[in-house]
């Protein structure tokens, strides 16, 4: 495997594979030792958009491998004096580094780093603008698996604003390739059409598939990334798609609700249920550190690293 751009790239064996080597990671630095897998590496972070869980998760899962992680915000460097994002990005990269997690407001930003920094520093996409959160889909994917046993057969419904979210776009192609039926409901304004080439139903009326769903996952409203008003009022869009208690006694019995969090209490689902039994959300962030160890462990592991340092040498050879 080289460098975590998407999902929709990754085929559905690396993908079990990456959630197999999760199991094995969990627990590891808490209540199993800490290990040395990556022993030596350092590993940057370039957030260029905020951040609370996915920057932190990173940083734990790099460290309880062994691994040195150096933190770069942008507010306090000197992208604030104009220099590019490429221009950052290299020069991080000279002062010896062997990945970087990026996150960025624009799609395509971390495969552009791919295209200019060394072949041998791997890229990891922490969320580039609405397109994919690799990481994010497959914790998702990995917390289901974890409640049910496998991935195939199940329904999971995808909530929300469809149009915007990263979350979404990486959560469906991992699902569908593991055999899943996924949903997606929102808003007709915040679900494209063209959605439904990725082999997704299009629902409308959560009400209406709720019945059907083993899992739903509820996802932001991006108001940072809409242009327009897409839908009349906040208090609307709770009413018909938000996840409340009258909702829960409707669902199928043992139905789990995902969040990836940021959760707005109120809008997208109420405390009641935010807090509830049937909600794993806080177990995704918990799960989130031993997937993240698990590609870190899988991109930067030493049979990687020798791997790509033998396939340098011998592409200078030739
Ligand atoms: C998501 C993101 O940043 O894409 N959050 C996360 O990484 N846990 C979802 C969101 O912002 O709504």
């Amino acid at each position: 495997m080289n460098h975590l751009l998407t999902l929709e790239a990754l085929p559905a064996s690396e993908i079990s594979m990456l959630l197999d080597s999760a199991e094995d990671h969990l627990g590891v630095g808490r209540e199993l030792p800490k290990r040395k897998t990556l022993d030596g590496v350092v590993i940057a972070s370039l957030f260029f958009e905020n951040s609370t869980r996915t920057k932190i998760s990173f940083g734990l899962a790099a460290r309880r491998l062994g691994a040195e992680m150096l933190d770069f915000s942008p507010g306090n460097s000197s992208t604030s004096k104009g220099e590019s994002f490429i221009d950052t990005a290299k020069n991080i990269e000279a002062m010896g580094i062997d990945a970087v997690v990026v996150r960025h407001s624009s799609a395509g930003a971390p495969k552009l780093l791919t295209e200019h920094l060394q072949p041998r520093v791997q890229v990891i996409n922490a969320g580039d603008g609405a397109h994919e959160h690799p990481t994010q889909g497959l914790l998702d994917i990995f917390t289901i698996r974890r409640k049910f046993g496998r991935i195939a057969g199940l329904t999971v419904a995808l909530v929300g604003d469809i149009a915007h979210s990263r979350v979404a776009r990486s959560n469906i192609h991992g699902l569908v390739k593991l055999g899943a039926h996924v949903i997606v409901c929102g808003p007709t304004t915040l679900v494209p059409p063209a959605i439904v080439t990725l082999g997704v139903e299009i629902a409308h009326d959560l009400d209406a598939v709720l019945p059907r769903c083993d899992v739903v996952n509820l996802l932001r409203v991006q108001f940072e990334r809409q242009r327009t008003g897409l839908f009349p009022s906040v208090r609307e869009y709770a009413q018909l798609f938000g996840m409340n208690g009258i909702r829960m006694k409707h669902a199928k019995p043992g139905m789990w609700i995902l969040a990836p969090g940021p959760i707005n209490r109120g809008v997208e689902l109420t405390p009641d249920v935010a807090d509830g039994s049937h909600s794993v959300i806080l177990d995704q962030v918990t799960n989130g550190i031993a997937v993240r160890m698990a590609v870190l462990a899988q991109l930067c592991g030493k049979e990687t690293i020798r791997n790509a340092e033998c396939g340098m040498r011998n592409e200078s050879k030739n």
